[in-house]
């Protein structure tokens, strides 16, 4: 068995798949303003000027919201620090508020299965962070209050890292990239914008483990955005 057919198989996806034509690609901007980006608070503003070590310092002492009573350690991101893909999940669950990396636990595992089936890796051409830097309690997804704390965090990651392209990893990501309410099923396949970076969103991997029959539409969804990518790199 090949490597890349391997890679399907551990993705579950070996029979069914079969790289779709990609369906019309339908641009759209967000056209909602950032609900964080108005008002633009002190801190955001400080936030705004940081470097990537000033970034990390902040993060690592935060106590701007609730996340930060239980958590263990905070957790950055990890990756490529002049990426192509940014890939932006929920927020730490156990395993990554135990170690401070990203996707380490069993979605993680997913998660690397889904860049090596489209030649990337944890490192190499990716970075890889969360909405919020903090497990929120028993895994419960982050309320409105705390993306909101933790975006002015994000919003530099994105400032300074300058991906060519931002896959959102599930509908708090994505609501939190795109500052407003998505339903994933319905924003797949089209191209959304953070500060003229394409952005795409697909399902998170902690769901695709439990519902194995989107695995395919996961995967249609990174063959779009590795096609986006493409896209971008020969239009410059
Ligand atoms: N789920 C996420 O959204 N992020 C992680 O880092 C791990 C699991
Ligand atoms: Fe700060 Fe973000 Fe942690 Fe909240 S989740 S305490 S805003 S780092």
């Amino acid at each position: 068995m090949s490597k890349h057919a391997g890679v399907l198989r551990e993705m579950g996806l070996a029979p069914i798949w079969k790289i779709r034509k990609i369906r019309k690609i339908q641009k759209m901007r967000a056209d909602a303003p950032q609900a964080s980006q108005e008002g633009t608070s002190d801190r955001a503003s400080a936030i705004a000027a940081m470097n990537w070590d000033e970034l990390r310092s902040s993060v690592a002492e935060c106590r701007a919201c609730e996340l930060c009573q239980a958590r263990k350690q905070t957790v950055f991101g990890v990756g490529d620090l002049s990426p192509d893909w940014l890939f932006v999940g929920e927020g730490p669950g156990a395993e990554e508020d135990e170690r401070g990396e990203p996707f380490v636990g069993q979605a993680g595992k997913l998660l690397d299965a889904m860049l090596a089936a489209i030649d990337l890796k944890r490192g190499k051409q990716v970075y890889i962070a969360n909405a919020v830097k903090c497990r929120p309690p028993g895994n419960r997804t982050p309320a409105p209050a705390e993306t909101a704390a933790c975006w002015p965090y994000l919003q530099r990651q994105i400032a300074l890292l300058r991906p060519r392209l931002i896959v959102a990893l599930g509908k708090p990501a994505a609501q939190t990239l795109l500052g407003r309410e998505v339903k994933v099923g319905e924003a797949r396949g089209q191209i959304f914008q953070h500060n003229g970076i394409p952005l795409i969103v697909t399902y998170h991997p902690a769901y695709l483990l439990r519902t194995l029959q989107d695995k395919a539409k996961a995967w249609e969804d990174l063959c779009f955005a590795r096609s986006t990518l493409a896209a971008g790199l020969q239009s410059r």
